[in-house]
């Protein structure tokens, strides 16, 4: 038994595969995608565009653009057992459990076999991201009761998401809100998900499976959950006369205050900037100050107490009351980030299996060694 290995719980800090897509600089607050800083592309860009640069590597220009549009707008429509599957299936656990579940389904749908190419599993992919937001949108619909929306043709990836998920189509106000929340999330380095899709990649396993396996990291609270309890406690808080002792009390308790902290940031981080901009006008316009004066006030009293520790809001302590005014309620909230996230899943996923190799780790063992006397079942 070999005892020469030091222990990185959580991988922390070792590099497991080299990657063109994007990185984050934990320490100067910067996030790129290919080379790109996320400011400029949200300035600048489209979900849609950044997508194709995420999953091919540059911009595209207008003739490629138009033919990835192409692609993004056929496969937008759900085949018609999967959407029987969500009328009869979703509604019952956690959305995020019926988005893993419907994934799934499609890969079944999609007949995935081990021996594709690498390019015939990135089309695949591309057909995953083109379908992920009516997936998202026909669960939300079901869990409130409501008929599913099909796609409306001639609209954005933000604008029909919107549309599938209110049934109205959206301002443009809106619709730029719901762009920038896409852009922001696509990607972010060796996080926990994108990590677990290139496992199962890398068993050449299929993109279905990578993107559910990305789906069901996404979930927890340590990783993309966290939108969601950020935004109840910031209600629960409720006031900002409350924050100081409601933060002081937490961390006496050693509570994890959700949307704060970071593995790789130590600074704040840059989505949770732009975040947080958005999150104050919007909340001005629609008379929900005090939700945004009780978010400022939370951040201050953890700052003064945790910021020398390097801990900051993260991307998912504005990004609630950002996805509330868009009207989407709180258990949707990390669906919306998994429909975002596929770009990252499916361009990273892409660029791994074109080089594999298989992800097989070792643990050390520190159980009994033995060799142990088996003893019969009646005698123990
Ligand atoms: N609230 C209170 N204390 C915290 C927090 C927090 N949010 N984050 C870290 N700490 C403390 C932690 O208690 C520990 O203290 P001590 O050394 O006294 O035991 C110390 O800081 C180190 O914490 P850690 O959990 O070992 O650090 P990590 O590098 O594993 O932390 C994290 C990363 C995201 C898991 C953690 O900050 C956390 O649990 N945050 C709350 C959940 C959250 O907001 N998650 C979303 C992450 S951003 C979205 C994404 O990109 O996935």
């Amino acid at each position: 038994m070999p005892d020469d290995q030091e222990i990185h719980r959580g991988l922390e800090g070792v590099i497991v595969s080299e990657s063109k897509v994007g990185s984050v600089d934990g320490l100067k607050g910067r996030l790129i995608y290919r080379g790109y800083d996320i400011e400029t592309l949200v300035k600048n860009s489209t979900y849609e565009e950044v997508s194709f640069l995420l999953v091919n590597g540059e911009l595209p220009n207008k003739g490629q653009f138009s033919e990835f549009l192409k692609v993004m707008n056929d496969g937008i429509k759900l085949p018609e057992k999967l959407v029987s599957f969500i009328d009869r299936y979703a509604g019952y656990s956690h959305p995020m459990a019926d988005l893993r579940s419907a994934v799934s389904v499609l890969g079944s749908e999609e007949h995935e076999s081990s021996d594709l190419t690498p390019d015939q599993q990135k089309d695949i992919g591309l057909s995953i991201i083109a379908k992920m937001p009516a997936i998202v949108a026909a669960i939300k619909r079901k869990w409130e009761g409501k008929n599913i929306v099909p796609p409306k043709s001639g609209l954005s990836y933000a604008q029909n998401f919107l549309y599938m998920t209110n049934g109205s189509e959206p301002s443009r106000d809106e619709a730029k809100v719901m762009d920038t929340c896409l852009i922001i999330h696509a990607d972010h380095g060796s996080n926990a998900s994108t990590f677990s899709s290139l496992v199962t990649i890398s068993t050449l396993s299929d993109m279905c499976s990578a993107v559910t396996s990305g789906i069901s990291t996404l979930k927890g609270p340590l990783h993309g959950g966290a939108n969601e309890m950020a935004l109840k406690m910031i209600k629960k808080i409720g006031t900002p006369d409350n924050a100081d002792k409601a933060i002081g009390d937490m961390l006496a308790r050693k509570d994890k205050v959700m949307g704060f902290g970071h593995r790789v940031y130590k600074v704040y981080d840059p989505r949770a900037k732009i975040l947080k901009e958005f999150a104050r006008s919007i909340t001005s316009k629609s008379g929900k100050q005090n939700l945004f004066d009780t978010a400022e006030a939370i951040e201050k009293a953890m700052i003064s107490r945790m910021g020398d520790r390097g801990i900051f809001p993260n991307v998912d302590f504005y990004s609630g009351m950002v996805y509330e005014s868009i009207g989407f309620p709180e258990n949707m909230f990390t669906p919306i980030f998994a429909a975002s996230r596929s770009s990252g899943w499916v361009a990273r996923s892409f660029e791994y299996v074109k080089d594999n190799r298989l992800f097989r780790p070792r643990t050390k063992y520190t159980g009994e060694v033995g060799p142990r006397e088996y003893i019969p079942m009646d005698r123990r």
